[in-house]
């Protein structure tokens, strides 16, 4: 079955929709919208935002064949995605090797569409006759969130993939590799939380047949990689690069038009847990604490286990000289932060956290510098954030960032408030999230 896809105006429609005199929430900085959308649906990636808001904006400020966009921070590969559907180059850096998989698997809606269905389905044949009644060592979260039916079809149909020969290097087995991947959690029976963590001791009520989900997952892959090939017969060339954003190598100095980005918030969200089912079952992780050297420590800090993993240390973090525009502010909030540390029974490490995070992002204004040309714009979507109850202006210490590397701060969108429903809160402040649009001078 193939779940109703909305063919008009894809990757260009506004960002805010009106009913009556009333505007609707805007959802434009959250992944909510791309739960419809061909090609971004494929893969729920909760950190990820609007991509009928990145292209209504590539759309406005760049030519395609002439301008070019870049992505230091490419998640699911969102603002690459749209801007390959409008013809304009792109480019993206993403220090996440699972999470930048998925965005390479995604880009590839352009390539064969039979190819991908024949692969498929030997795929399928395959794993129907070749599977095992033995059982490998799983790590454990695996054992306990599928029954061992279900994990012999899922490791059937990994095993099928892996042993399709690529006959060419435009094999279409990365996106087979990726309707496997898509479907994981659908065929547990452990519940997930809100975002992308997983309660393996509840249960759902809905648990998915593993060759029926993949087989349904490849019908709608395909059905939408048909609809955005016939919708947009040029696209712009996209590369996603592993690498990361506090150097942006591999991007040549003032080659960019267009910055659109998201980039992690400093608000506790692992990136690295998030993708834990995946990561285990794939066998790149045997058990939580791999999550930091597979992934978290390749990232810039936004979450208390990167600081306490790495033991850094407060003093050392904040006598940075990227830290100068803010250190006063900065200090004394991480101060209260450690201070706060010691009398919470979490002992959560979010001062050397936010010291680490706002170090690392003082680096990528500077890579940033160095690749937009000078004019050219920036917009980074983000959040606000308040650990232990503390705020941080999170816009206004970035924009203090930007400004010390020759970014002209031109406004803040607010789009949604957070935080604002307090039943059950942790803690009552009110948060925000936007768009922080920047000029390179
Ligand atoms: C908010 S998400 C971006 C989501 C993206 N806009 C989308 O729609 O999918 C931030 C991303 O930054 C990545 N990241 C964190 N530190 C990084 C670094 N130093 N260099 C590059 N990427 C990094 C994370 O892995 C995460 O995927």
């Amino acid at each position: 079955m193939i779940a109703r896809v909305k063919q008009l105006d894809l990757f260009v429609s506004p960002p805010l929709q009106v009913k009556g005199d009333r505007p609707t929430v805007d959802h434009s900085t959250t992944f909510i919208p791309n739960q419809e959308l061909p090609i971004h649906r494929w893969f729920r990636y909760s950190a990820g935002f609007s991509a009928a808001w990145a292209g209504a904006e590539i759309a406005k400020y760049c030519c395609p064949g002439r301008s070019l966009v870049f992505d230091p921070f490419v998640g699911c590969g969102t603002t690459l995605i749209a801007a390959q559907h409008l013809g304009v180059a792109s480019v993206g850096i993403e220090a996440h090797r699972f999470v930048l998989r998925i965005a390479r698997a995604k880009l590839r809606w352009t390539s064969d569409v039979r190819a991908f269905e024949s692969l498929a389905c030997h795929v399928l044949q395959h794993a129907r006759r070749r599977r095992s009644n033995d059982l490998p060592d799983v790590p454990s979260l695996i054992s306990r969130i599928y029954d061992d039916d279900t994990l012999r079809k899922l490791l059937a149909i990994a095993a099928a993939i892996s042993h399709a020969a690529p006959p060419k290097p435009d094999s279409p087995q990365e996106l087979a590799w990726l309707a496997l991947v898509a479907i994981l959690r659908a065929c547990s029976h452990a519940n997930t939380a809100p975002w992308q963590y997983v309660l393996p001791r509840k249960r759902k009520t809905r648990v998915l047949e593993p060759f029926e989900a993949y087989g349904e997952q490849v019908a709608l892959m395909a059905h939408d990689m048909r609809v955005c090939q016939l919708s947009a017969p040029t696209r712009g060339t996209a590369a996603a690069l592993l690498g990361d954003a506090r150097s942006c190598d591999g991007v040549a100095d003032h080659a960019v038009d267009l910055v659109l980005t998201s980039p992690p918030y400093p608000n506790n969200y692992d990136y690295a847990d998030a993708t834990r089912v995946e990561m285990s079952f794939l066998g790149d992780v045997a058990r939580w604490a791999d999550l930091h050297y597979a992934v978290r420590r390749h990232l810039i800090p936004s979450c208390s286990q990167h600081g306490s993993k790495e033991n850094l240390n407060l003093d050392e973090l904040l006598r940075d000289s990227a830290l100068d525009p803010i250190r006063s502010d900065l200090a004394a909030t991480c101060c209260a932060l450690a201070d706060l540390r010691r009398r919470r029974a979490g002992k959560k490490t979010y001062d050397t956290m936010l010291a680490a995070y706002f170090a690392g992002m003082s680096c990528s204004w500077r890579a940033l510098s160095r690749v937009v040309r000078p004019g050219g714009l920036v917009c980074f979507v983000v959040g606000d954030s308040a650990p232990y109850g503390v705020h941080v202006p999170v816009e206004r210490w970035l924009g203090a960032l930007a400004e010390a590397a020759h970014f002209e701060v031109l406004r803040f969108e607010e789009t949604r408030k957070r935080n604002v429903k307090w039943k059950n809160r942790k803690h009552r402040v009110p948060l925000h999230e936007g768009r922080l649009w920047l000029r390179r001078s």
